[in-house]
């Protein structure tokens, strides 16, 4: 019998749940695959949602759009932010960014229609692609050419018909961010073989020079994704929203309403705390993230290993310089011999030779862990 193959995000699980079981036998394990910033929630915002509880009493349905408040809040920040002019009317909030994808998806894929996937590509895209039944092009990119798109290829690809094209930028994993100029140009390839665009922002903040927008684009056949995921360390909290036109956005609300009514209210509130009052200390938490991925490039250029120096994101993709190298059995021999997790290179596409590192830990065990690869990666055979 054929085994079924694994889903993406299930190698990226096992790798998990592997480290969580040595974890629970009281190894101490150097957590490279957790694609979370570790800093605390702000008490600001921690307070805006207690609050709300505390003074509400009763927290009932709402608006399947998301709270006005933090609608209008959102406009006028993206609208600074991108020199541009969004409504409330085209803003949703979701129960995350993945949320906001696969909502995007199903209202705009049909069954066999074609979603062009640039790779590597954090997992879920595809996963959603394929709940719908859509078909995946897996549009590939490779470290010698800077992680760059070809636009030949794209165009190539645009002829014989994509619905939608996924554009994440700053990228998970490579942490590319493509230029302005590279970024347009897709953008108006898209446009004139009138494909969609889905635009995922989600690392917007982690960067060191702007990131490209979709939301600074001409045209009106586009998805925005971001989230407050990243922006403010609120992973579990799941809330996130998108944007894009007023018709498109009430498609989009029905996915919401039918699927979930509304996102909580309380986690609404403490969203709105968090872009009011919340941004300079995310930011300093932000910096100092990014400044892990400047020591964690510099331990990688000590051992054998080739890497794209990050522009963006907390992380970093590196290629292990071995013929045959094989991340997923990689990552099971680095966890249980060196306690050192990582993401293997499968679980975003056909790069078995390269690993994720998510460098959002304390600056003292990036050193000795990076050495510890090293030493594994020299040993591999
Ligand atoms: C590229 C990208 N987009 C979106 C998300 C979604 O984050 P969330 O669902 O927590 O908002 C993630 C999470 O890891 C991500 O890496």
């Amino acid at each position: 019998m054929v085994k079924p193959q694994k889903s993406k995000d299930q190698i990226l699980k096992e790798v998990v749940e592997l480290t969580l079981r040595l974890t629970s036998q009281g190894k101490k394990i150097t957590r490279f695959e957790i694609g979370e910033p570790n800093f605390p929630a702000s008490h600001r915002v921690i307070r805006g949602l207690t609050e709300t509880l505390r003074k509400e009493k009763v927290v009932g349905y709402g608006p399947a759009a998301g709270l006005p408040e933090l609608r209008k809040a959102l406009a006028a920040e993206l609208s600074a932010e991108h020199n541009t002019r969004i409504e409330p009317d085209q803003i949703l909030i979701t129960p995350g960014g993945r949320f906001a994808t696969f909502a995007a998806i199903t209202s705009f894929v049909s069954s066999s229609e074609r979603v062009l996937i640039p790779q590597p590509a954090w997992p879920a895209y595809e996963e959603c692609v394929d709940f719908i039944k859509g078909r995946v092009i897996h549009f590939n990119t490779r470290l010698d050419d800077g992680w760059e798109m070809d636009l030949g290829r794209l165009e190539t690809q645009l002829r014989k018909g994509v619905r939608l094209i996924v554009l994440n930028c700053p990228n998970n994993p490579t942490g590319k961010v493509m230029s302005k100029k590279k970024f347009v140009e897709i953008v108006d390839l898209a446009q004139q073989y009138e494909s969609m665009i889905l635009s995922d922002e989600v690392y917007d903040k982690y960067v060191h020079a702007k990131s490209p927008s979709i939301l600074e684009s001409e045209g009106e056949n586009f998805v925005y994704v971001n989230s407050f995921s990243k922006q403010f360390s609120l992973t579990g909290w799941r809330i996130a929203y998108l944007v894009t036109t007023k018709e498109k956005a009430l498609r989009i609300r029905r996915v919401i309403q039918t699927l979930i009514t509304c996102v909580p209210e309380f986690i609404q509130r403490a969203a709105l705390v968090a872009i009011k009052s919340g941004r300079t200390e995310a930011q300093r938490n932000i910096n100092s993230i990014m400044k892990k991925v400047e020591l964690t490039c510099r331990e990688l250029s000590r051992i054998d290993v080739s890497f794209y120096k990050p522009e963006g994101t907390f992380y970093v993709f590196p290629k292990a310089n071995k013929p045959n190298f094989d991340s997923a059995r990689f990552a099971k021999l680095l966890l249980e011999q060196y306690h050192v997790s990582i993401s293997p290179g499968e679980a975003f596409g056909n790069y078995p030779a390269f690993f994720r590192l998510a460098v959002s830990l304390p600056a003292g065990q990036i050193t000795g862990a990076i050495r510890a690869i090293g030493k594994a990666t020299d040993a591999w055979s």
